[in-house]
């Protein structure tokens, strides 16, 4: 118990650049508090103690503004920045190394009694006010924008942003142990522009040699009349 609350306290660490010590983590971070409160409440749902369980959560939502239902399924280092107005729903399912921040909705859109809300593998950024809606998967490493509404399927290591969700970045990065929104490992995006003009370049030069051969093959044949 002692090494996953270790675990937890790094995380804020790993993850919010204000954090200073670990009496402020423990005290000051609603995030962590929905997250031990969800921890006594899954052990008693998963033991069918269910009104125990949703009685837990429920106290958990009062104190953090967190709302996690105790049968949803969270990895380790899971980290919420601020907290306030995030809702797990009971069949979502969370990864290793996922972050969220305020506002999230990991949610369902239909009542029946089925796999509803959505999937995050390892290592998932989720931006303030997103929804999440659906049972569907968000791949690994996969980062979704402030405030987008996702309602389909994302791949490893995308970033999706807007309403609905759009794909902005596709690349497949290699699986760094966990995303995050630290500048030095943010893409350079001087190298990426100049990337992009040698790729452009390139391709107009392979464009000029076939109109050149062609240019050179008509003149033969008018040449030859
Ligand atoms: C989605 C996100 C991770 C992308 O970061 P990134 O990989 O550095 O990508 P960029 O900032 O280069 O953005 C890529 C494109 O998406 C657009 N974009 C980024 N975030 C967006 C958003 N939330 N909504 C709409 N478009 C967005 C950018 O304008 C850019 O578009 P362009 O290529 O046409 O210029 C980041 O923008 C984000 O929303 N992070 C969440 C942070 C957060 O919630 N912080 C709360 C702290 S309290």
């Amino acid at each position: 118990m002692f090494k996953h609350i270790r675990e937890d306290i790094n995380s804020v660490f790993d993850r919010d650049p204000a954090a200073r010590n670990v009496w402020e983590i423990i005290f000051c971070y609603p995030g962590l508090h929905a997250l031990w409160f969800y921890r006594i409440s899954h052990w008693f749902w998963t033991h069918e103690f269910f009104f125990a369980g949703r009685f837990i959560s429920h106290l958990g939502r009062f104190f953090t503004g967190v709302e996690i239902h105790p049968g949803a399924k969270i990895g380790r280092k899971f980290f919420i920045d601020h907290g306030m107005g995030v809702v797990i729903g009971e069949t979502a399912e969370i990864g290793d190394n996922v972050t969220l921040y305020h506002g999230v909705t990991l949610g369902g859109v239909t009542w029946d009694k089925v796999k509803r809300h959505p999937t995050l593998l390892d290592n998932v950024v989720i931006g303030s006010g997103a929804k999440i809606l659906g049972p569907f998967t968000v791949g690994k490493g996969a980062k979704i924008g402030s405030n987008s509404v996702v309602v389909k399927a994302v791949p490893d290591n995308a970033t999706v942003v807007g309403i609905p969700g759009r794909m902005v970045m596709a690349e497949e990065k290699k699986d760094e142990g966990r995303a995050d929104l630290q500048h030095g490992q943010l893409p350079d995006p001087e190298a990426k522009a100049i990337a992009c003009l040698f790729d452009q370049i390139r391709e107009l030069e392979r464009k000029y040699d076939i109109l050149a051969e062609e240019h050179a093959e008509l003149k033969k044949r008018i040449a030859d009349k």
